[in-house]
């Protein structure tokens, strides 16, 4: 067993974890933080996808471990303060949340998305999200709402 110390969703935690501990276990398993979810087992669809000291990472793909010394912030740790982040509240607006599986993951994403690229274009937002899978729909509403976020104009 490992000592690790984590920042997640804005509270310390210190733990003992298994090497082999993978973060979305971790995070599922012993916080609790189950609106982070297991889509796959082969690193594809993104339904795990966090924010490791601000960047988003699929947390099936990371060891608990590795997490040591960093921050650490799930769908969980979006709302503050009872307020929506404007991602969340952009994808309930336009739509944009359907099954609820790949959900947290797209918003996790869009976020960073935003991040590197305030107005992406539409086709930016598609590569953008590319790493993250829905099943049942086309992703229409969803770069909608990656679009409202950014405060663009939407055809509705
Ligand atoms: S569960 Fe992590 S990418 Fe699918
Ligand atoms: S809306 Fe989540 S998999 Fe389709």
């Amino acid at each position: 067993m490992t000592r690790i110390e984590v920042t997640v969703d804005g509270a310390k935690v210190s733990d003992e974890v298994e090497p082999r501990m993978l973060l979305v276990q971790y995070l599922r398993e012993k916080l609790g933080k189950t609106g982070t979810v297991i889509g796959c087992d082969t690193s594809n669809c993104g339904a795990c996808t966090v924010h490791l000291d601000g960047r988003s990472v699929k947390s099936c793909n990371v060891l608990a471990v590795q997490a040591d010394g960093h921050e650490v912030t799930t769908i969980e740790g979006l709302a503050q303060d009872g307020e929506l982040h404007p991602m969340q509240a952009a994808f309930h607006e336009c739509h944009a949340l359907q099954c609820g599986f790949c959900t947290p993951g797209m918003v996790m994403q869009s976020i960073d998305l935003l991040n590197d690229n305030p107005k992406p274009d539409e086709q930016q937002i598609r590569q953008g999200l590319e790493g993250n899978l829905c099943r049942c729909t086309g992703y229409h509403n969803i770069v909608r709402a990656v679009q409202t976020a950014s405060g663009q104009e939407v055809n509705k």
